[in-house]
C-alpha cells in the first residue's frame, strides 16, 4: 500500500500547528512537514523550510531574502498601518532592511559585544542571587510557585531593565504588555489579534519617551543614558528610532530569555541525572543550555521574503514570495543531527538556529547565554528537589514558544 495517501498536505499540517493543541507539542507536526522535503513548495505561493542546511543558507542571504520592513508589510498584512504594534515594530532594527538595519545595528551593537557582556558578569551574578532568593521566599513552606512569573520573567527583565535604565519597581508591570506585543509575530488571521499589542505598544512608547526625557535631564550609567548622549551629539539616529529600539530591546531581551530559561529548567528537572554536572562543570552547563536551544527553542520560526527571483535548492522562488523558516524543525533535521529527537547535552558542534544567523543574528546572544549559565547552577544547587506540580502547558503562540505558567515546588 502506498504511504503517500496518508500524508497530509502542508496546509493541513500548518492548520494543525496553528491550533492550540498543535502548539502544545509541535514536533510531530514538523516531522509530518519534513516528510514533504527540506523545502516545501505550496504551489509557488509560499515555502515552508524544514531543512537545517536550507534554513541556515536562507538566514545568511541578505541579497535574496529580507525581513519584514514596511514595504514587505504592505503586501503581507494590508491594514497594518492602523496598528501601532506593527507601526512601531517596523521602525526597529529587527524589522528593518539595509541601509537602515546596518545603521541601527552599528549604533546599538557595541553595547552587546561579547567583550562588553563579559564585563557584566558581576551584575548578572548579583541579579541571579536576587532571583534565587526571591523564589525561595515565594516557594517557602512547600508552597506551589509559578516559575515563569517568579523566576524566568523576573530574572530576564531585571537584567535588561538594569542595562537600559528601567527602574526595578516598573519591571513587574511590563510583563503583560511584553507578551501581548509578541503576538504580532504570529500569523495574523484576524486583525483584532493585534489589539492588545497595540494598547501595550502605545503605553510603552509613552513610557520610553518619558524615560528618555528623565535620563537626558539626569543621566545614569545605563546604556540608554549613553545612547541619548550619542544622539544629542549628532549620532546617526533619531529619538523615535531610539524609542523604537528600546521597546525592541525590552521585548526581545525578556520574552525569549524567559522562555529559554523556563524550557531549560523544565528539562533540568526532567533530567536529574545531569544535576551534579550542572552544579560543578561550566562546560557541561554551556552544552546543556545549547542543547535546550536546539531541542525546545524559544523561537520556532522566522519569516523571510524573496527580494528577487532565485533558485532555492532546486525550487524556483519568485520575487515577493514569503518563506517560513521552521528553525525548530531544522534543529531536528536528521541529516544534521544524530538522534535529533533525543536530548543530549554532550553534543558537539551543536549550533542550533534558534538565535538566527546572518545580519540579523541575535544581538543578545552572548548576554542570553551568559545569563542562563550564571543562574542555572545557582538554582539547582539551592533547590536540588525542584518538582513540577502539574502538567506544563504552553502559550497559544507558535513563533515564540514558552510556558504560560510552570508550577513547581522547591522541595
Ligand atoms: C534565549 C534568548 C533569545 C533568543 C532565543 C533570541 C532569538 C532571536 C532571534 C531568532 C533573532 C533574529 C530574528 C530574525 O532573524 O528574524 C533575534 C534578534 C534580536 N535579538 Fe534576540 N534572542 C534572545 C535573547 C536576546 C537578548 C537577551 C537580547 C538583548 C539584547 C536580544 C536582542 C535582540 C535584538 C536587538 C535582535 C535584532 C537584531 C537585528 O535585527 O540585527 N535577544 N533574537
Amino acid at each position: 500500500m502506498s504511504t503517500t495517501s496518508t500524508v497530509r498536505s502542508p496546509l493541513e499540517i500548518m492548520a494543525e500547528l496553528l491550533s492550540f493543541d498543535g502548539k502544545q507539542n509541535p514536533y510531530p507536526l514538523y516531522e509530518q512537514m519534513r516528510a514533504h522535503g527540506p523545502v516545501v513548495d505550496v504551489q509557488g505561493a509560499h515555502f515552508f523550510v524544514t531543512g537545517y542546511r536550507e534554513c541556515s543558507w536562507a538566514l545568511r542571504e541578505p541579497e535574496l531574502l529580507a525581513s519584514t520592513d514596511d514595504a514587505v508589510q504592505d503586501r503581507r498584512l494590508p491594514g497594518w498601518r492602523d496598528h501601532s504594534s506593527w507601526v512601531w515594530l517596523t521602525k526597529n532594527m529587527l524589522f528593518s532592511n539595509n541601509p537602515r538595519h546596518e545603521r541601527l545595528r552599528r549604533f546599538f551593537g557595541n553595547a552587546f559585544s561579547a567583550q562588553r557582556v563579559l564585563a557584566l558578569a558581576d551584575m548578572i551574578d548579583r541579579l541571579s542571587d536576587d532571583v534565587v532568593d526571591h523564589l525561595a521566599r515565594e516557594g517557602a513552606d512547600g508552597r506551589t510557585v509559578d516559575l515563569v512569573e517568579h523566576f524566568s520573567y523576573r530574572f530576564a527583565i531585571s537584567v535588561i531593565g538594569e542595562l537600559i535604565g528601567v527602574p526595578s519597581e516598573d519591571q513587574p508591570g511590563m510583563r503583560h504588555g511584553i507578551g501581548a506585543i509578541t503576538i504580532a509575530l504570529d500569523p495574523i488571521t484576524d486583525m483584532s489579534m493585534l489589539d492588545p499589542g497595540d494598547v501595550a505598544m502605545d503605553r510603552f512608547a509613552e513610557y520610553f519617551y518619558g524615560l528618555v526625557a528623565r535620563l537626558r535631564a539626569n543621566p545614569g550609567t545605563d546604556m540608554t543614558s549613553g545612547w541619548i548622549k550619542a544622539l544629542d551629539n549628532g549620532g546617526d539616529i533619531t529619538e523615535e528610532e531610539l524609542v523604537a529600539n528600546l521597546m525592541l530591546l525590552v521585548v526581545a531581551a525578556t520574552e525569549a530569555p524567559q522562555d529559554l530559561l523556563s524550557n531549560t529548567i523544565r528539562l533540568a528537572i526532567e533530567h536529574p541525572e545531569f544535576h551534579d554536572r550542572i552544579k560543578t562543570d561550566p562546560d557541561f552547563t554551556a552544552g546543556f543550555i545549547e542543547e535546550s536551544f536546539r531541542f525546545d527553542p524559544a523561537v520556532q520560526a522566522l519569516n523571510r521574503v524573496a527580494t528577487r527571483d532565485f533558485d532555492f535548492f532546486g525550487h524556483p522562488v519568485a520575487a515577493g514570495t514569503p518563506l517560513t523558516l521552521l528553525i525548530a524543525a531544522a534543529n531536528r533535521d536528521p541529516r544534521r543531527y544524530d538522534n535529533p529527537a533525543s536530548f543530549v547535552p554532550t553534543r558537539t558542534e551543536n549550533q542550533p538556529l534558534t538565535l538566527s544567523g546572518g545580519s540579523h543574528y541575535c544581538l543578545g546572544a552572548a548576554l542570553a547565554r551568559m545569563s542562563v549559565q550564571a543562574v542555572l547552577p545557582k538554582l539547582i544547587t539551592r533547590f536540588p528537589d525542584l518538582t513540577i506540580a502539574g502538567a506544563p502547558t504552553f502559550r497559544n503562540q507558535i513563533v515564540q514558544r514558552g510556558h504560560a505558567t510552570l508550577l513547581i515546588t522547591l522541595k
